[in-house]
């Protein structure tokens, strides 16, 4: 079948040819060859040349099978690199820029062993930096994500007294501000997550319970994560609808405290509203508009989930109530953010209506209040300019499309794929013409009653 686009060429099938330069010694290719048959890496073809300015080093032009993935490709070279095998890698025939991105929802198991920094690694100025005893179990805690696996349950941590103790301390300070400042949706939402989900002030909720009940509300599910995932990474597991979260919880010594997201800010920030349907859906949008999208892009995908997703602010009969993470997590920002001054120092933050290319470019704070909030009239109307967004501003030369039985996203860079998506449209539409027929009959005869 004819092609309607030019072929996207998906990272995952590339033909990859590398130039590897080692040292000039007997076991330099042995040890590499190695390392590739151990990642699985096949080799078609493989040539050695003298380099062309050092005499210890010697060239080898590797021709990799084309089945094989570039991600696997570069855990390879990333190993022979640090074991100092090869001395220099020059990737050639990459005609395709765009970087690899899953295509499953059990890619997602490979961000684990990226993390930026692991949960047991604090900076020095960390309230629990001199406490080894809460370095250990934060290791303990960051160890359970580091092993887990895509469809295994998350392990269930026993929190200690003085973990459950931190917890309700926040607990009780930002849930007496949420009926005045969270949005109506959070406060719907809320109570559900107090009977299903195990919110409760004495102890701290178990993310398999809330990746249970947002599984069955919006699809979303939760993965642990050991600490900082790139930003790529993160927002690429939205588009599967998988939230990372972490599992640990900040220092005792100051509860209202924290230089990192910890489960106070997963459960109690993101959690209640990702079991709504319109924030789900944009959540996902974001996550999608990353797969395969340009570090350029990425990094203004980032700030449109900052402005939204963190610090996202709607109006609600004339008030401004909190829908972001970063607002609903701690109670400082939240009464400065919604009430519109700073109690303390007087100072008033700017209020923007949500322009998506304009939050795009906008660079943030990261370590004071924030300036500036975006308001959004409604999460449906957020959802629908994200979605305008992300389907007209970006670069991307492709579409992509989820499919949620298989948890897989296809490219659609074919003809037969555009038909197939043209039948399901079809579909729906005839699904819709019917019932819309049968509401209409129905009305009719109670009218007539
Ligand atoms: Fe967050």
């Amino acid at each position: 079948m004819e092609r309607v686009f030019p072929k996207f060429a998906n990272a995952t099938k590339l033909h990859k040819t590398l130039l590897l330069s080692l040292p000039h010694k007997v076991t330099s290719l042995t040890s590499s060859l190695a390392v590739f048959s151990k990642h699985n890496v096949n080799l078609i073809k493989i040539e050695s040349r003298p380099n062309r300015f050092d005499k210890k080093v010697i060239d080898f032009v590797v021709n990799v099978d084309e089945g094989v993935s570039k991600d696997i490709v570069d855990r390879a070279i990333k190993e022979m690199v640090q074991e100092k095998i090869c001395d220099h890698v020059q990737y050639l025939g990459f005609e395709n820029k765009i970087p690899w991105f899953p295509t499953k929802i059990a890619d997602i198991d490979h961000f684990a062993r990226e993390c930026l920094e692991a949960g047991a690694v604090l900076q020095a100025d960390h309230p629990g930096f001199h406490d080894q005893e809460y370095r250990d179990r934060r290791k303990m805690i960051a160890d359970i994500a580091l092993n887990y696996k895509h469809g295994s349950p998350i392990p269930r941590i026993d929190y200690t007294e003085t973990e459950n103790k931190t917890w309700s301390i926040i607990y009780k300070k930002l849930t007496a501000l949420y009926p005045k400042y969270a949005c109506e949706q959070y406060n719907n939402l809320f109570p559900l997550f107090e009977q299903n989900c195990g919110f409760k002030e004495d102890k701290i909720p178990q993310l398999q319970d809330v990746s249970d009940f947002l599984l069955s509300s919006t699809g979303f599910r939760i993965r642990p994560v050991s600490g900082l995932l790139t930003s790529r990474d993160f927002l690429n597991a939205l588009a599967f609808r998988v939230f990372h979260s972490t599992q640990y919880i900040r220092h005792h010594s100051k509860p209202y405290y924290t230089p990192e997201p910890d489960v106070v800010h997963e459960m109690l920030g993101h959690m209640p509203l990702l079991a709504d349907s319109d924030f789900a859906e944009f959540s996902q949008q974001i996550g999608l508009a990353s797969l395969g999208a340009s570090d350029e892009e990425i990094d203004r995908l980032v700030r449109l989930y900052w402005y939204c997703l963190e610090f996202g602010i709607l109006k609600e009969n004339g008030s401004l109530k909190a829908y972001g993470a970063g607002l609903l997590s701690s109670f400082g920002e939240l009464e400065y953010g919604c009430s519109g001054i700073d109690a303390e120092t007087g100072k008033k933050p700017e209020y923007l209506p949500f322009v998506p290319e304009d939050a795009a470019n906008r660079v943030y704070p990261i370590t004071h209040y924030q300036p500036i909030y975006y308001v959004v009239e409604s999460l449906e109307s957020c959802k629908d300019l994200i979605r305008r967004y992300v389907n007209n501003s970006l670069d991307r030369p492709f579409q992509l499309k989820y499919n949620p039985y298989t948890s897989t996203v296809d490219v659609l860079d074919s003809q037969e794929k555009l038909i197939s998506l043209t039948k399901t449209i079809q579909n729906n539409m005839d699904l819709l013409k019917s019932s819309l027929s049968k509401i209409g009959r129905s009305y009719e005869i109670n009218n007539k009653k």
